[in-house]
């Protein structure tokens, strides 16, 4: 059996120069998650932040400076970083980081897309790895579209039947039997990016998101989703859940993510933080 590739998926890290909240320091909580992600011994192939880096990326008078000041610290650690987009990140600057920070070896492909979406995809090993990009406009926002040029990019891609995929985004494509998040969290054309992947589900090893900050796991139709919890805050995600509440409780999630010929293997982690 070939060694796994081990993947450590973060998000939703809201970085910012002061307290969101009150209780929620983003910044100290960011070092922490660092800090802990340094002290893992095991291997991790590449970190993967599903989106949401900062809190105020997506205003229009942002510099880019608060994604570049995290995306140097995470950097720090010495282990490749990939990135979805998230709906408050700054597009411009993560791609910057992104095409800056990567091994030389690396080799990332495009995916067409409207509007300079950061979708694209690679290999390592014997395995692919996508990245789509379903941030839209503002007028959607907190939902996601994942628009078409991508799409029909993504079913060329799945008709190589020699490939075998996981995929990574920020918004989860699916409902997740909650009032407030199926309402106003999901990809409004999940729904068809889901059959698309259904259909092809033999290949698909997972599809990893964040954006509800909560680790959640569901299997559809075959095809694994799960997400991973935020190193920041929280939100409610239960059926009966009406609205998305800041929770501060001092926890980090991550999720260690193993892919291999047997498929996926998905063990969340988490951590207490100081502040
Ligand atoms: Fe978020």
């Amino acid at each position: 059996m070939t060694v796994p590739i081990r993947i450590l998926q973060i998000g939703d890290t809201h970085w910012a120069r002061e307290p969101i909240a009150p209780g929620i320091d983003s910044l100290a909580r960011f070092d922490s998650l660092c800090d802990w992600i340094a002290s893992i011994k095991d291997p991790i192939d590449f970190i993967m932040h599903t989106g949401d880096w900062v809190h105020r990326g997506q205003l229009a008078n942002d510099s880019g400076h608060s994604t570049r000041c995290a995306w140097k610290r995470l950097s720090l650690l010495g282990i490749p970083v990939l990135t979805a987009v998230g709906n408050h990140d700054h597009r411009h600057a993560l791609r910057e980081c992104l095409t800056e920070s990567l091994p030389k070896d690396w080799k990332l492909h495009a995916l067409d897309s409207d509007l300079e979406r950061l979708a694209y995809w690679f290999t390592l090993a014997n395995e692919s790895f996508l990245v789509l990009d379903a941030r839209a406009s503002q007028q959607i926002d907190p939902r996601g579209e994942i628009c078409p040029r991508q799409l029909a990019a993504l079913e060329e891609l799945l008709a190589d039947t020699s490939r075998t995929w996981t995929v990574f985004m920020h918004y989860p494509p699916i409902n997740l039997d909650c009032d407030w998040i199926d309402r106003t969290m999901l990809i409004e054309n999940g729904e068809h990016l889901h059959a698309l992947l259904a259909s092809h589900a033999n290949r698909i090893r997972g599809v990893f998101f964040g954006h509800i900050h909560r680790p959640v796991c569901c299997m559809k139709q075959s095809v694994l989703y799960a997400s991973t919890g935020s190193a920041t805050m929280h939100f409610p995600n239960l059926p009966g859940d009406a609205q998305a509440l800041m929770q501060s409780d001092p926890i980090a999630f991550a999720n260690y993510i193993s892919i291999s010929q047997l498929g996926a293997l998905v063990k969340t982690q988490w951590t207490m933080l100081s502040k």
